[in-house]
């Protein structure tokens, strides 16, 4: 088999890292769930999942990639524990079913960078969302949006994936940032700061009864798994994805700083997008709503067509949407090629191009219907990803345990001391969290019924 491809700079694993996980989930997701779950207090439930739950899991994640030095897959393998393949079986798994779905909604987001130059929904935004999000026209730009994924993850890793999200990680800070600064400027906007920031500490009320079982209920039991999910799918932990990306990463390079850059600048963005995207709808009167699919592209879109640079406003709003999507649908491409390359040792573009039409094919009945897209999310996050997250964290910390630590000191000057807080951290408050997220997203699961699809 030929040499194994490597990242050229430290700063181009950081930048993947990071265009990984920023996307979809911080720009299309994040600020309205902040503002329907209580605003500021979702916010601090959030962090203290990210970083209490998600940054100890993406260690895990890097630990595996980098000692192993392999795909998601054959990571287990090399490192000795065959029989836990299958969680990276169900990370590539995963990485399929999300791509999926994920990639019918880039395809909107195509569409509405046109929308917005043509002013193609200014006239009536919510039926323009409903004729385009479904049916033959999202098809065609599902089809399109994972041609984009394709080509650049048949780039390679060096030239295709590094060289990408070196120049798009930057330009989405960048461009949101100056959105956010325009939209302070308009009048009107101070409510929607206040809106997005504000505490509503009745969401952190919980019920237990016991009869026999316990049972939780009270709006608690939405924010908690909500927050962690949000956490993993934001991160693009529990995909392989950054096992993936570790598994290119030289001995010499601290994992540590490396997952601290990455969730700090992932949590960043999500606000960045909130105080563009909420205090937005406030100038125009729009009220958020409650989230769901087409918020960003209805509420929004509502704003954009009533504001007097709105064509130029939205057409650059929706770019970066665009870019923050393909820089995260790039890994979840990446994680199943790189399986099948390192594997059969067949040719990337190749590969590549077999796997984005199988993923496309996956997509679409999301993109015929969003109540199937709806479907897929929902399974996502209630059930596969604190699932998956659950097999890393099991593996690292019970299963492999003691060198993980080693691996995870290796190039970064902490002490064991951080190494084993780590460890027991992850074997214990960590893993307790994720189950009981779990526990939470399976009871939502059967009690609303979400389980069921929609045939
Ligand atoms: N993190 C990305 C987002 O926020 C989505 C994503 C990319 C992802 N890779 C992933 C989610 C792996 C779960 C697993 O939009």
């Amino acid at each position: 088999m030929s040499q194994r491809e490597t990242w050229a700079t430290r700063a181009g694993f950081i930048l993947a890292a990071v265009g990984s996980a920023v996307g979809l989930g911080n720009i299309w997701q994040f600020p309205f769930k902040t503002s329907e779950y209580g605003g500021a207090t979702f916010l601090v439930v959030y962090l203290v999942a990210a970083l209490g739950i998600g940054l100890p899991a993406m260690l895990a994640e890097f630990v595996i990639g980098r000692k192993s030095n392999l795909n998601a897959i054959s990571a287990f393998e090399r490192l000795g524990h065959r029989n836990w393949k299958w969680v990276g079986v169900l990370g590539v798994g995963i990485g399929f079913w999300i791509l999926s779905y994920y990639s019918v909604v880039g395809g909107w987001v195509l569409r509405y960078i046109g929308g917005s130059l043509t002013g193609a929904y200014f006239a009536d935004p919510a039926s323009y969302f409903g004729s385009v999000s479904a049916g033959l026209d999202a098809l065609v730009l599902h089809a399109v949006f994972m041609l984009l994924v394709v080509a650049i993850v048949a780039g390679g890793v060096e030239d295709g994936i590094e060289r990408a999200t070196k120049l798009m990680v930057p330009s989405i800070v960048v461009i949101l940032g100056a959105l956010a600064v325009w939209v302070f400027t308009l009048s009107g906007a101070s409510p929607g700061y206040v809106y997005f920031l504000s505490p509503d500490l009745s969401q952190l009320s919980l019920s237990v009864s016991f009869d026999p079982f316990p049972s939780f209920s009270g709006p608690l039991t939405n924010v908690i798994p909500f927050a962690v999910s949000q956490a993993f799918f934001s991160l693009s932990l529990g995909m392989g994805a950054m096992i993936t990306y570790a598994s290119y990463v030289g001995e010499d390079q601290s994992l540590f700083g490396d997952s601290i850059t990455v969730v700090v600048l992932n949590s960043a963005v999500g606000v960045l997008a909130g105080l563009v995207v909420i205090p937005l709808l406030f100038v125009q009167g729009v009220e958020p709503g409650s989230g769901g699919a087409g918020a960003l592209f209805i509420s929004l879109a509502t704003a954009f067509a009533e504001l007097p640079a709105g064509r130029l406003v939205g057409a650059v709003f929706f770019a970066v949407v665009l870019i923050a999507a393909l820089s995260s649908a790039i890994s979840l491409l990446e994680v199943v090629t790189s399986y099948v390359v390192d594997t059969y040792g067949a040719r990337r573009p190749r590969v590549a191009a077999v796997l984005g039409g199988l993923i496309f094919l996956l997509g679409t009945p999301s993109a015929w219907d969003t109540a199937w897209l709806t479907w897929f999310d929902t399974l996502a996050y209630q059930l596969l990803l604190p699932l998956s997250v659950l097999g890393v964290l099991l593996f690292a910390g019970w299963v492999y345990g003691r060198p993980a630590v080693a691996e995870l000191l290796s190039g970064s000057s902490f002490g064991q001391g951080v190494g084993v807080t780590w460890l027991w951290l992850a074997r214990t408050v960590v893993i307790l969290a994720v189950l009981l997220t779990l526990w939470l997203g399976i009871q939502t699961l059967f009690v609303d019924g979400a389980i069921v699809p929609p045939l």
